[in-house]
This record gives C-alpha cells, structure tokens and sequence, in this order.
C-alpha cells in the first residue's frame, strides 16, 4: 500500500473511479486536470499492485481547507482506507497553514457522514437543496490543530 500524491497520468483512472463511486455529478477528466492549474490543490491516492484503490483532494487558502473530493473503490471499502486519505489530506493542509477543514456531504450519504464524524467533523449547517437533485446538503467543519 503506498501513499502518494496525484500524477498528472493517474487522471484517467481516478475519473474511472469517480464514475464508478458517484452516480451523480462525478469529476470528468477535465475537472480533474483543471486542479493541476490551481496553486491551491492537494490530490493524494492510495496505490495498490499498481492500481487506485482510494484518493481524495482538498483546496487550501490561507487558514482554510477543504475537502473537495474523496472516495474509496467499492470493493477495497470498510478496511480504513477513506480514514487514511481524510489523515493525510488533513495533515498536507496543516503544513500548507490551513487551521481548519470545511467539507460538504449529501444527507443521505450516511457511510461519508459518519466517517467524518469519527474523524472529528461537526454539522455546522444544511444547505438546502445545495444538490442538482434537489438534496440538501451538510456543511461539516473540523478544527485541525
Ligand atoms: C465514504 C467512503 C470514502 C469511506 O471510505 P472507506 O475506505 O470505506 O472508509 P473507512 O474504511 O476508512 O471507514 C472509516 C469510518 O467511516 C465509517 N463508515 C465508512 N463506511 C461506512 C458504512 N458503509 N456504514 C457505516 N459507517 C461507515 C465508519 O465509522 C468507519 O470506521 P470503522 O470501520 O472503524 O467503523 C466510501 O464509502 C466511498 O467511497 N463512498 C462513495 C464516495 C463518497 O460518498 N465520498 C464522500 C463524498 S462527501
């Protein structure tokens, strides 16, 4: 299992990934090409026997992060993968100066909520319908210290 950050030729298979992971409104290859432009983007993944088995990116600026993208291949999932990404991701953004992490996260989507929740995130509001579906949307914030 190795931790790495994001290569520009890992953008198709993480866009695979994200297809497979996301029924709705996945990252597109562009959208993920379109992070290796910002200043402000951390992408790490998980490698395993040369494939991605989990991956995640933030978005740093000033004392602020967040979490713009995570997930972990269906078949690799509840074996702590998503809770390493969240760590890493977590400490890039402690040593880039962020102070603290904002996510947001579909009601519905009880697995994400309660990981982040064991991680220490806390519901701070809903966004109502925030989602092209109509679902509300959760704002979670943590205090990295
Ligand atoms: C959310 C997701 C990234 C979790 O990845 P994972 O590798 O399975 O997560 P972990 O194994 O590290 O689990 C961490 C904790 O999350 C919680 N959790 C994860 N999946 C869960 C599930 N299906 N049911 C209940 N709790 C769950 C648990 O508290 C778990 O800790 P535990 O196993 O010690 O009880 C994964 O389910 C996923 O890729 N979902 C689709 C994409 C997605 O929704 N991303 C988040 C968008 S906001």
């Amino acid at each position: 299992m190795n931790m790495r950050l994001w290569r520009y030729e890992d953008l198709n298979e993480i866009a695979e990934l994200e297809s497979e992971c996301f029924s709705q409104d996945p990252w597109n290859v562009r959208m993920l090409a379109e992070c290796f432009l910002s200043p402000h983007f951390v992408g790490v993944l998980m490698e395993e026997d040369g494939a991605v088995t989990a991956y995640g990116g933030i978005g740093v600026a000033e004392d602020e992060a967040e979490l713009q993208l995570i997930a972990t291949a269906e078949m690799y999932r509840r074996c702590g993968r998503g809770k390493l990404i969240l760590a890493r991701l977590e400490e890039e953004a402690k040593s880039r100066g962020a102070k603290k992490m904002f996510l947001e996260v579909r009601v519905s989507n009880s697995a994400a909520l309660l990981m982040y929740l064991k991680d220490g995130f806390e519901g701070i509001y809903t966004r109502p319908r925030y989602y092209r579906n109509g679902e509300d949307a959760v704002v979670m914030k943590k205090e990295l210290v």
